[in-house]
């Protein structure tokens, strides 16, 4: 099964393993995601779910930490103790170094084998663990004789830092794990309202129609968050913005604003399109890195009404450093639909609300009946919170006269809609089980993002002035506001501002 499919229907029984069972991805994400779809019913009581980490911990104490996640990470409303006490049940624990070929895997393997589980019984093995253990522990579960015809992998982000080390990591699992069962996951793909991005575009023929350059005068995609960095010092300081949120999500949710109609929704169809929009990015490198790129790093302010340290105050030993923690830059896609067209993307910490949104702005008419120009329309997906999707129009005012005001023409989607995933987890942690990977990343795709990230990088490590600063709580520093104005563009806070 390949096309998208987040159906609903109870999945047949499977083994979860999870290699990092004890870091913080798999207690606030990936139990809580299990712990949901086992309530509504999607998985059977007799799958498996077994957490191996280095710490040394039997069954019981394992069930106790996942208990207390799932107490801090799912509402109060959607867990009752009968429920949990039988999601528990499926639960294990095997102390294991997985990047080693020593220790407990014969453990694991028996566990594995007890209950004598059906020939095509489907394996998962996560790993949430640092990537450059990938390919070990992919070789590992192959060599001890886990991995089975049935059996998929899944790699969460980031793969690599650049474009040499994402390679190294596909092709050490690569070595181990066909392509078809390698699931690269980008939970961005699993957020309900990128999803429907596809469906805006391709099921309604008005909007298709308008998706290219003679209609669209630039397009912005924002993810911003107000936190900053929430004890995660050691990888984020090593990583920054760019690596953290643009090589994956944010380069993810322009593929499928700016991909060409796949022939299906089938897997490889739909991710044929997308590395063909990576692969068309206009290359950014030292040459040209200044004028279209802004990196910023926060230093004290104010966010949600309390006063925040800089960056390098909150790390460690408050260590000097040159991580970038905002990016904002401007993408071009050398295509016949998109010549010409800048995409900005922006994304950092500590700005002054958490919000995910992809704008549209169309060109402005000519002046005509109505006096001036009008401008050009906003078509404006809200990804988070409270995922929407407006598009302002103008309509005459009521009475006798050709006055004009906006009003909202496409009706919002959210909260009157049923929410079926709380987490964009859950669904893709089940894509996985079903073998439906069209909403995981190809390897082709993870290369080609890091083909044109890596070059922003080199660019950055020969520039010595390092980021400018922005105060906490504010929208970046004034070179992504630059950015934008030598175009004659704005960023949408200060169109509406
Ligand atoms: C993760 C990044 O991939 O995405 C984090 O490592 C970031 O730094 C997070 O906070 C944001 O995800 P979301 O779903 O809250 O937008």
């Amino acid at each position: 099964m390949n096309a998208i499919s987040h159906s609903l229907e109870p999945v047949d029984s499977f083994d979860y393993v999870i290699f990092g069972a004890t870091g913080d991805l798999t207690m606030r994400k990936l139990l809580p995601a299990l712990y949901r779809r086992f309530a509504e019913g999607q998985v059977p009581e007799d799958s498996r779910i077994v957490g191996t980490a280095r710490s040394p911990l039997d069954d019981a104490s394992y069930r106790e930490r996942a208990r207390k996640a799932l107490g801090e990470h799912v509402r109060a409303e959607e867990l009752d103790d009968a429920t949990v006490d039988r999601f528990l049940g499926l639960v294990h624990y095997v102390s294991l170094n997985g990047a080693e070929s020593t220790g407990n895997w014969d453990a694991l393997k028996s566990l594995l084998a007890s209950g004598a589980p059906a020939a095509d019984r489907v394996r998962v093995f996560y790993l949430a663990t640092a990537p450059d253990l990938y390919g070990d522990i992919a070789r590992n579960v192959d060599e001890k004789g886990l991995r089975t015809d049935t059996s998929r992998i899944v790699l969460e982000k980031p793969i690599g830092t650049d474009l040499d080390t994402a390679r190294k990591v596909n092709e050490g699992v690569g070595r181990h794990f066909p392509e078809n069962s390698i699931f690269r996951i980008d939970h961005y793909l699993g957020k309900e309202a990128v999803q429907n991005i596809i469906a805006l575009r391709f099921a309604n023929p008005m909007l298709e129609r308008m998706w290219d350059r003679e209609s669209i005068e630039y397009v912005q995609i924002t993810a911003a968050e107000t936190v900053g960095l929430e004890g995660r010092g050691g990888y984020y300081d090593g990583s920054g913005a760019l690596r953290d949120m643009i090589q994956n999500h944010l380069l993810q949710v322009l593929t499928v604003v700016a991909m060409e109609r796949p022939a299906s929704l089938d897997a490889d169809a739909l991710r044929d399109e997308k590395v063909r929009v990576l692969k068309s990015l206009k290359p950014l490198d030292r040459a040209n890195l200044r004028a279209n790129v802004s990196r910023g790093q926060y230093v004290q302010g104010t966010t949600g009404g309390k006063p925040v340290p800089a960056y390098r105050e909150e790390l460690p030993g408050e260590t000097p450093s040159n991580t970038e923690t905002f990016v904002a830059l401007k993408a071009e896609i050398d295509t016949p639909r998109w010549q010409g067209v800048p995409f900005y993307l922006r994304s950092g910490k500590r700005m002054p609300e958490k919000l995910t949104e992809v704008v549209i702005q169309f060109r402005a008419g000519e002046p005509g009946l109505f006096g001036e120009a009008r401008p050009g329309s906003r078509l404006v997906i809200r990804v988070q919170p409270n995922e929407s999707v407006t598009l302002p129009l103008f309509v005459k005012h009521p009475g006798n006269s050709f006055g004009l005001e906006e009003v909202d023409a496409l009706s919002r989607l959210g909260e009157p809609r049923r929410v079926v995933f709380r987490d964009s987890y859950e669904g893709l942690m089940l894509d996985a089980v079903k073998g439906s990977p069209a909403l995981f990343v190809r390897k082709d795709e993870t290369e080609a993002a890091w083909q044109w990230v890596t070059p922003i990088l080199e660019g950055w490590r020969e520039d010595t002035a390092g980021p400018d600063t922005y105060e906490a709580g504010t929208w970046g520093p004034e070179s992504a506001r630059e950015l934008l104005r030598q175009a004659g563009h704005s960023w949408v806070e200060d169109i509406a501002a």
